[in-house]
């Protein structure tokens, strides 16, 4: 029988994929989802049609936060592994609504450790961000580098989901896999990131916002990879005799844990994504020129090996396909 996988965020960007892939290969998986209205809840509840149809999913609508309603859903379904995607997700709205951050991401989280541990779980992956890195000047970022320097609350409350994670790992000898996602964009992608918003604005001959004068750049990696590299992961719990055979500090030298980024490896400056968008929609931007955003970083680049090494992990898709591939989606998603 195939694993049976718990997925948090299951109607989210990442989540939904996710699912679906495993469903598709036969995996029994049970979704947990607030649809929460943090952005187009219809958007989550087309997804979750999608994955309805499905016979091996089961699904359970309620908030991490609902601790009793979160352990009577692993209860019932006594998952073998958990992926822990929900979250609040977004720096920008971490400005305005710190709160709920605090909430979801680190009250959240705990219970879903918690619920993992009295579970026993044999592997638990949880979404950490490439925004834990700040304002880190050594390019591309690698799992051993400093993350002291937080720069939104959001990215403070990945950091402290990795050092809870950490704790729980080395107490009760979870393993512990913590992603460091980088920029992930595609289809049925999030409204509230760039390539959504710039797609809209420049189908509806408005102004796109572009932060720090569109001196920026990032590492965008297309779902899909996301989705394989998740995959490749989840028979390869941490252990420890791969704190000998990496002797790399993104394992714990104490416990069945590690940290690892998850990313494409390349840099796309933020104008030439945009002309690319332009380009595919024969259409020209509106641009407006604005100053970098508080709490946004300037620039984001993974360095995959440790990935790489553990899963023969290899980001296949570059941005320039990636960005049809999303705007075939959108065309007929929104007709
Ligand atoms: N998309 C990216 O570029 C990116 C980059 C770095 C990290 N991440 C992380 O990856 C994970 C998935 O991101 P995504 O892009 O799919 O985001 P998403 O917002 O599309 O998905 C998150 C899902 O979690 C649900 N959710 C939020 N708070 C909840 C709560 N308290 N209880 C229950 N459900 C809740 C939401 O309804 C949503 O469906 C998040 O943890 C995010 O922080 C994403």
């Amino acid at each position: 029988m195939k694993t049976k996988i718990f997925i948090t965020g299951s109607s989210g960007f990442i989540g939904f994929h996710l699912c679906k892939n495993l469903l598709e290969k036969g995996f029994k998986v049970h979704g947990f989802d607030s649809m929460n209205n943090y952005y187009d809840v219809n958007l989550k509840k087309a997804r979750y049609k999608i994955l309805q149809k499905y016979k091996n999913f089961s699904f359970t609508k309620n908030k991490l936060e609902n601790k009793n309603a979160l352990e009577k859903a692993f209860n019932n379904f006594k998952p073998k592994v958990v992926i822990h995607l929900a979250a609040q997700a977004g720096v920008r709205y971490s400005i305005d609504k710190p709160r709920v951050y605090l909430k979801s991401n680190i009250i959240g989280t705990f219970n879903v450790i918690e619920a993992s541990h009295k579970v026993k779980v044999k592997h638990l992956i949880m979404a950490s961000s490439s925004s834990v890195y700040g304002a880190n000047k050594n390019i591309p970022f690698k799992e051993i580098d400093k993350t002291e320097k937080q720069l939104s609350i959001y990215a403070a409350t990945k950091k402290a989901n990795e050092s809870m994670a950490h704790s729980y790992s080395n107490i009760w000898k979870i393993p512990i896999t913590m992603l460091r996602f980088f920029t992930v964009y595609g289809p049925w992608g999030r409204p509230d990131m760039a390539l959504f918003k710039f797609t809209k604005g420049i189908l509806a001959n408005k102004k796109i916002d572009i932060y720090n004068n569109g001196k920026m750049y990032r590492d965008f990696t297309f779902i899909d990879d996301v989705v394989n590299g998740i995959k490749l992961l989840i028979n390869k719990a941490p252990n420890n005799k791969q704190i000998n055979r990496y002797n790399n500090d993104s394992l714990s030298p104490v416990a069945p844990f590690r940290i690892l980024n998850i990313g494409n490896t390349k840099k796309v400056f933020l104008l030439d994504f945009i002309k690319q968008i332009e380009k595919e929609l024969g259409k020209k931007a509106i641009k407006n020129y604005l100053p970098l955003q508080k709490g946004d970083v300037k620039q984001t680049l993974s360095n995959t090996n440790l990935l790489k090494k553990i899963t023969n992990y290899n980001s296949k898709t570059n941005y320039k396909l990636g960005i049809k591939k999303f705007l075939k989606w959108y065309k007929d998603y929104y007709k």
